[in-house]
């Protein structure tokens, strides 16, 4: 049997455009996704819009529509940008607002709560007396105790990552008016994890592989002792508790989203006609599962997500836990942070309706925020594509299917004799689909991508060295040879790269007349080689569009 992989990308909250910083944390789950199919495994890669909680009321307030019209609008921009926009390859990309959503969240939240994992509490909470309301989450701002960083969220800060209770805010106020809160009693939720972390521990054993910081970060947090969690908010946008008498409640949105990982299996499932195919992943002790977010996803996805699901199963389903956590870091824009109200940001729907978007997945793995801070500035995404992505890359395959058009458009025959650079070359070749599969599968996306890159700099010094436009002239025969490996590489860069580059893939694929959904990752099988119709792979940029768009910044 193939062997079962889910990868599980965060769910962008539906409150707002999505802009280059989200992109970096999302990408890798695509180019593992594409990766794994290549590899013959069951691929199933879910994700969906986040569309309930304060990041979403706290913009339908300010815009002065309901919450549901701002959830609807973003989930369907998400949709354009992500699948079609950027070739994200999902199994299913759905949102946090269906029916089935809800009964999932609702039914942990009932199994918990009979485990006694969920318990209820009266706490003081933040309420401000001026907007007459309880202030959850992001309605209410203050410094980190931990890091000092103003504004920190009333669950979260954005700067170290830590979550927090709105009680360990320095000089809270309350985010829509600026009010001090005054502290009143409120009947909650509490998700137990003081009876979980024994297990959480266990489950995280020793160094896993995961991604920069992630393991060390929840290592130390499980060192520090769990307090248990408030998983219920006083707010009226959101999933219903499934219990009489809370109807001012709502389930918490992180744990609510991270059932979407589970719920959006069993939607898949049920829209492939196969009801029970989710439990291929979720109850097989030989599935892996890779999630991959940005870090300040981190404790939702290594505490809060394998704590519920740890106390979810029993003897009649054990839950898969996460294998692999890809967490990614911080990308910055010109060196400052991304900020919507000040307007520095660059926005998925601009930048795709001006840029192809390969250069951009180029660009976030070759110059992303991978393993540190990471910084966007166009100069630099200017040179990456024009220099690297095209000069290397994109000329070679055009001199290779202009060169065998021309000279050989009734195809290339695989030779009887091949030099030894060229043996050397496609020696490479192999080489190249072990060391960069080994790579992309442990998720270092950036190694893999430079090792595919080291082959096309050989490939052109042999495009260099054996000048087939000037054998040509003399010897036939040879030039025939070498133009055929250089189209054996050809086809074999439109796997290497497909995970990375996928449009400009099956570009190539359609070019050479093969179909990359029938393709292994492997050392192809091609004996004769006919160049198709082709264009360009890539737009060269100019310095002027680059300077407008340094312009647009900030207004
Ligand atoms: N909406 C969250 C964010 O944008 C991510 C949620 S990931 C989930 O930070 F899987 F938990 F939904
Ligand atoms: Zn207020």
């Amino acid at each position: 049997m193939n062997k079962k992989i889910l990868v599980a990308a965060a769910w962008p909250y539906a409150n707002g455009s999505l802009h280059l910083g989200h992109v970096a944390g999302l990408i890798g789950a695509d180019i593992l996704a594409r990766f794994q199919r290549l590899n013959g495994a069951d691929v199933l890669y879910v994700s969906g819009s986040d569309c309930h909680g304060t990041p979403i009321s706290v913009e339908a307030e300010k815009q002065g529509v309901p919450p549901l019209e701002i959830a609807e609008k973003y989930h369907a921009e998400f949709v354009e940008t992500l699948i079609k926009g950027l070739n994200f390859s999902y199994d299913n990309y759905t949102n946090t607002l269906t029916e089935n959503h809800k009964q999932v969240v609702q039914e942990m939240f009932l199994n918990l709560y009979e485990k006694k994992l969920i318990y209820k509490k009266t706490e003081d909470l933040p309420y401000c007396p001026t907007c007459q309301r309880f202030l959850p989450d992001r309605y209410i701002e203050g410094t980190c105790p931990y890091c000092n960083f103003d504004p920190a969220r009333g669950d979260q800060c954005d700067n170290c990552g830590k979550m927090l209770d709105a009680k360990e805010l320095i000089k809270p106020r309350c985010k829509i008016c600026g009010t001090k809160p005054e502290w009143r009693p409120s009947e909650h939720f509490f998700l137990k994890l003081s009876a979980l972390a024994k297990d959480l521990k266990k489950w995280l054993g020793e160094e896993k592989g995961w991604r920069g910081n992630s393991y060390n970060f929840t290592k130390n947090l499980l060192a520090s002792g769990l307090p248990d969690r408030a998983i219920t908010r006083d707010l009226d946008w959101g999933i219903e508790l499934p219990l009489p008498g809370y109807e001012t409640k709502r389930i918490y949105v992180w744990f609510e989203a991270v059932c979407g990982y589970l719920s959006a299996s069993k939607e898949w499932a049920a829209e492939t006609g196969r009801p029970d195919a989710w439990q291929e992943f979720w109850e097989n002790k030989k599935a892996y599962h890779y999630y991959v977010h940005g870090k300040d996803n981190i404790p939702f996805h290594t505490i809060i997500w394998p704590a519920m699901l740890i106390g979810a199963s029993d003897s009649k389903l054990a839950y898969n836990l996460p294998d692999m956590i890809v967490s990614s870091e911080y990308l910055t824009l010109e060196h400052k942070q991304f900020s919507k109200s000040r307007k520095w940001a660059v926005w998925l729907p601009d930048f795709l309706s001006r840029y192809q978007a390969d250069t951009l997945r180029y660009y976030l793995i070759i110059s992303g925020p991978e393993t540190s801070d990471a910084d966007f500035s166009w100069q630099e995404f200017y040179l990456k594509t024009n220099n690297e992505l095209i000069s290397t890359f994109g000329n070679f395959v055009n001199r290779v299917f202009s060169l065998t058009e021309k000279n050989f458009p009734a195809g290339l025959n695989w030779p009887k004799k091949i030099d030894i650079s060229g043996q050397e070359l496609l020696q490479l070749v192999k080489e190249t689909f072990k060391e960069a599969g080994a790579s992309i599968e442990k998720a270092n996306f950036r190694e893999a991508l430079r090792t595919i890159f080291r082959l096309i700099d050989e490939a052109n010094a042999y495009v260099n060295k054996t000048s087939p436009w000037l054998s040509l002239k003399r010897d036939k025969a040879k030039a025939e040879a070498d133009l055929a490996v250089l189209a054996f590489v050809v086809r074999s860069l439109a796997v290497l790269l497909y995970p990375y580059l996928p449009t400009t893939c099956e570009s190539i694929a359609q070019t050479l007349g093969f179909n990359l959904k029938e393709t292994k990752w492997e050392y192809p099988n091609a004996d004769f080689t006919k160049v198709g119709e082709f264009m360009p792979l890539f737009r060269k940029l100019s310095e002027a569009e680059i300077t407008a768009e340094v312009e647009r910044l900030g207004k």
